[in-house]
């Protein structure tokens, strides 16, 4: 029988493209959506819009257990991507409470309608590697100490305490995949990564000059989002439930990603990378990075996309787009 997968967040980076993986597998994919976002479909559904009519979309909200429940007694997927949250780390700061609310009780409502509703969903948590925040191990696996320093950061390892208490009390498969960053073309504005590839991409189309950042020696452990969502499936197609590091075992700063991207567009970072003290965190988790072997040794799972490939295809994807825009 054809399997059938939920997706919350389906509207973001990832849920864009495991929306596309699934697909290919032959799954029949739901996506939940907030009501505001089908009204404004052009601009909210821009990283879904060429497989909506392969997919099925039900309007509903993560803090309404409700609306949850509604869809998952009517379609019974065979999986559920926990993928919807606040996900930014600054906002977090400014916004602690709708945060904490959002990414705490959203996972908590399809836990429990997982629970009563439809005990034998598989069920996957998007859980960070900002869980481990000050790091207290180096490099970070599955055993690692968690250590946030954020709300955001809580709100994962809450997420992840009642992922895996659902497993333990309740007897459901729910994984956690602790996932180190990773980024695409579809990635949002307001990350570094892409912060970075659209702001070399204006300033080489000559619509800006200057790039304004916040700490360029954070260290990153940064992969490609369509490796990562691979690894996403695999969890939940073990015969056991378990958690996984996901991560390329490889770590760069916010300055040598900016170096390599502004390379790419024959272009010196020096002369147009400016330090904001304004945007640096109050909290700021300096380094991270991840050791997937576990993920290797039992999903067979790898990264293939390389840092520089990743930052090339960002870098020239965000200059392709300005210029097809006609700015
Ligand atoms: P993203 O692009 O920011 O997408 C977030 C998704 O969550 C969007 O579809 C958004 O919907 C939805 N959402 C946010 N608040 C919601 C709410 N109150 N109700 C319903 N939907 C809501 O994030 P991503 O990079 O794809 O990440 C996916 C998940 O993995 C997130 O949980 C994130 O925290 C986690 N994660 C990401 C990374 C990474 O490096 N990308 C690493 C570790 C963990 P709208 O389109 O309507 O805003
Ligand atoms: N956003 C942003 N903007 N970050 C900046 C800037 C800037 O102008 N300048 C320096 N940084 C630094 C941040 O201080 C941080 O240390 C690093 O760049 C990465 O920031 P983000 O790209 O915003 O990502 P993040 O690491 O905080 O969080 C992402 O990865 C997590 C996994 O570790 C998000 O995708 C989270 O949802 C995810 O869980």
């Amino acid at each position: 029988m054809r399997k059938v997968a939920l997706i919350t967040g389906i509207t973001g980076q990832d849920g864009s493209y495991l929306a596309e993986f699934l697909i290919k597998k032959k799954y029949q994919v739901h996506g939940i959506v907030r009501r505001v976002a089908l009204e404004d479909r052009s601009h909210r559904l821009w990283r879904i819009k060429h497989i909506l009519k392969k997919i099925h979309i039900h309007a509903a909200s993560l803090e309404s257990y409700a609306s949850l429940v509604k869809i998952i007694q009517k379609i019974k997927p065979t999986e559920i991507y926990h993928l919807a949250a606040q996900s930014y780390v600054d906002y977090s700061f400014r916004d602690e409470f709708s945060t904490l609310n959002t990414n705490i009780n959203g996972t908590h409502y399809l836990l429990s309608a997982v629970k009563d509703f439809s005990p034998k969903t598989k069920f996957y948590f998007a859980g960070s590697s900002e869980m481990f925040g000050k790091v207290q191990q180096v490099p970070q696996n599955e055993k690692t100490p968690f250590y946030p320093r954020s709300a955001y950061g809580i709100s994962k390892v809450t997420g992840h305490d009642l992922t895996r208490n659902y497993r333990e009390a309740y007897n459901l498969f729910c994984c956690t995949g602790i996932l180190f960053n990773h980024e695409s073309p579809r990635r949002g504005f307001e990350f570094v990564t892409r912060k970075i590839s659209h702001g070399v991409a204006k300033i080489k189309l000559g619509i800006e000059k200057k790039l304004m950042l916040g700490n360029l020696d954070a260290k990153r452990d940064w992969g490609h989002a369509r490796d990562y969502v691979e690894a996403m499936w695999k969890m939940l197609q073990k015969k056991r439930p378990d958690d996984f590091v996901v991560s390329t075992g490889k770590q760069h700063s916010v300055r040598e990603f900016a170096k390599l991207a502004f390379a790419v567009a024959g272009l010196d970072y020096k002369k147009h990378v400016f330090v904001d003290k304004n945007l640096f965190r109050p909290a700021e988790v300096n380094t991270l990075l991840g050791n997937y072997s576990k993920a290797r040794r039992i999903l067979k799972w790898k990264p293939r996309i390389s840092f520089k490939h990743l930052v090339k295809d960002m870098v020239e994807s965000d200059i392709k787009s300005i210029i097809k825009s006609g700015y």
